[in-house]
């Protein structure tokens, strides 16, 4: 199995990382980028945990479009962060499938080769799903996308599925996975209007998941289908409810140095006021019977002619 890296010659990855480090955590700084979570070792455990998580509230699919892939297809998973979701796929599909990561960063690849399925073919390149590269024009069996929702402005939504659209197939199927909202009580409440604080402040589309069909639409997608499922948060759910809980947990954990670095959004004032509010949110998840989060999969075909 080969694995190949292809860095382009750009400034975009300084290996001086301090200046993008805050309190420990260490994040990407890709050109233009508004992502907002770290890259780093706990991310890496943390998005494993999260496609465990994930594979089996949608009963262990990874794949919802019915495709059978013959040699020489081709599979791109846009933002592979650590490659799990490939790592997983390669499994799923005939030898000769070739499977792209394209990722803003490459910290979390999977470059050890033995944590790579021993058959296939797996690249991993630094890129934005935005500006594919032009070769890639109608290549793409399955274009697969799991939660860039803290990533992508309103009009690079419309870039992304633009592109996707491009380096289809005709008759290939796009898949996105984003998370929707999330409810528990009034400390909840307050954390949703901090995100959502954060997220306006950036460009970012919290609610990406209502406008995800219409965007899909709108590109010339067709047979677009919305699969829904909640996902319940904390321990009064049991073992589930605690991986959810610290799966999510973890990704709001992981905003610490953009709300601080905004000042704490009129939320919080020090680091300490921001690790309690969480503690609170995740106190009140697992003592609130029906919290949850939902999570979607959209999935769509592009059209033959
Ligand atoms: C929350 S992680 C999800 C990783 C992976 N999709 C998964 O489900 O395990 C989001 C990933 O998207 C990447 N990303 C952010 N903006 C991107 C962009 N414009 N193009 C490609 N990748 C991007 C981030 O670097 C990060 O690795």
């Amino acid at each position: 199995m080969e694995i190949t890296v292809i860095r382009p010659a750009t400034e975009a990855f300084p290996e001086d990382i301090d200046r993008i480090q805050h309190v420990g955590r260490v994040y990407q700084s890709f050109p233009g980028s508004e992502y907002v979570l770290p890259s780093d070792g706990p991310e890496r455990d943390r998005l494993a945990l999260q496609h465990r998580l994930l594979a089996g509230t949608f009963e262990n699919r990874i794949m919802m479009p019915e495709i059978s892939f013959e040699a020489g297809d081709r599979i791109l998973d846009s933002g592979c962060g650590s490659g799990v979701w490939l790592l997983d796929a390669i499994n799923q599909v005939p030898n000769a499938v070739v499977l792209e990561g394209i990722d803003i960063e490459s910290r979390l690849f999977p470059m050890d080769s033995k944590l790579i399925a021993t058959r296939g073919n797996m690249n991993f390149s630094i890129g934005t799903i935005t500006k594919l590269p032009s070769e890639w024009t109608a290549t793409f069996t399955l274009v697969h996308q799991r939660l860039l929702i803290a990533a992508l402005r309103a009009e690079e939504w419309g870039q992304a599925i633009k592109e996707m659209m491009r380096v289809l197939v005709p008759g290939g199927w796009v898949q996105l996975g984003e998370a929707g909202a999330w409810q528990a009580g009034k400390t909840t409440e307050k954390h949703r209007s901090l995100v959502d604080k954060l997220f306006v402040k950036r460009g970012l589309l919290l609610d990406c998941s209502d406008r995800i069909p219409s965007m899909l639409r709108a590109a010339g997608f067709s047979n677009v289908h919305i699969d829904k499922r909640p996902i319940s948060l904390g321990s009064w759910a049991g073992e589930v409810g605690i991986e959810a809980r610290e799966n999510f947990m973890g990704v709001f954990r992981g905003m610490k140095s953009p709300v601080l670095n905004a000042g704490g959004l009129g939320y919080v004032n020090t680091e300490e006021e921001w690790e309690s509010l969480l503690d609170a949110v995740e106190e009140e998840w697992d003592n609130t019977e029906g919290a949850e989060m939902s999570f979607f999969i959209f999935y769509a075909q592009k059209p033959l002619f």
